[in-house]
């Protein structure tokens, strides 16, 4: 049992190492720009002045598009190069180095809660789950931006040709894996969408006039090709 646990610290800090080591190398560059995140808020019809939450932070890109919408901005992020940086671009925002199983916050304290690209990489989910659902107001919403399993790239790539980041602890699962993890551990469905930015960063990467890559609300509402070919989805949720 304590073997256990020495394991698990150990891989912990290996994952948080790695992303301060990433975060060192790249900083913001390793993650999309702030205009790529509008969607998730939009998605979650955020209102002026509720309390949001970014779990798994990074250097708080999804903050500074919510700073924008006039929200309360909070949120912890285990690897502290990131929250460093995050407190440089929003010094009004309190921001803490965290882990998400163990969130330093009382019951019933946010309206929003996000966690984008970073579910996979948490070692206990189901523990990070319910804390965030310990945390959250009764009428609280949740989006999590999480990576589909069942995608080519994934399969061919990472799990045939064994490209997955194992010090970051990259993961991946199905639509029906991640609906069970949720619905299991006290949370209620109300939409899921495909994730749109592998479009739009080609669009981005192709066109000089910056309107031209905006993400497409409408268009991600409406879309109604196969979930299951997703490359990620966004799950907008409330508790059960
Ligand atoms: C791919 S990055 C995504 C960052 C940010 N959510 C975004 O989309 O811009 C994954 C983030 O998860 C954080 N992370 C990994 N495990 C964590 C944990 N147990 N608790 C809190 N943060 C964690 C990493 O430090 C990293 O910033």
């Amino acid at each position: 049992m304590q073997g256990d646990a020495v394991n698990t610290n150990q891989q912990q800090d290996q994952i948080k190492h790695w992303f301060n080591k990433t975060y060192e190398r790249r900083a913001f560059q390793y993650l999309r720009p702030v205009e790529a995140y509008e969607i998730y808020l939009k998605l979650l019809q955020v209102q002026k002045e509720h309390h949001i939450l970014d779990i798994a932070c990074g250097p708080g890109q999804l903050l500074k598009a919510a700073q924008k919408e006039g929200l309360t901005l909070s949120g912890i992020d285990i690897a502290e190069v990131a929250v460093n940086y995050a407190k440089e671009v929003l010094p009004e925002a309190d921001l803490k180095v965290a882990n998400a199983e163990q969130l330093p916050f009382e019951n019933n304290q946010f309206d929003y809660l996000t966690c984008l690209g970073s579910l996979e990489r948490f070692i206990h989910l189901k523990v990070a789950l319910k804390e965030m659902l310990r945390v959250a107001k009764p009428h609280a919403h949740f989006c999590f931006l999480v990576r589909n399993s069942e995608r080519a790239s994934w399969k061919i790539v990472k799990e045939k040709l064994g490209f997955i980041n194992k010090a970051g602890h990259q993961g991946a699962k199905s639509l029906n894996e991640w609906s069970e993890v949720f619905t299991e551990t006290g949370f209620k469905i109300n939409r899921i969408h495909h994730d749109q930015w592998p479009k739009t960063r080609w669009l981005r990467w192709l066109s000089l006039n910056s309107t031209l890559w905006q993400v497409d609300y409408q268009k991600i509402q409406k879309r109604q090709t196969a979930l299951e070919h997703a490359y990620e989805f966004i799950f907008i949720l409330s508790k059960a």
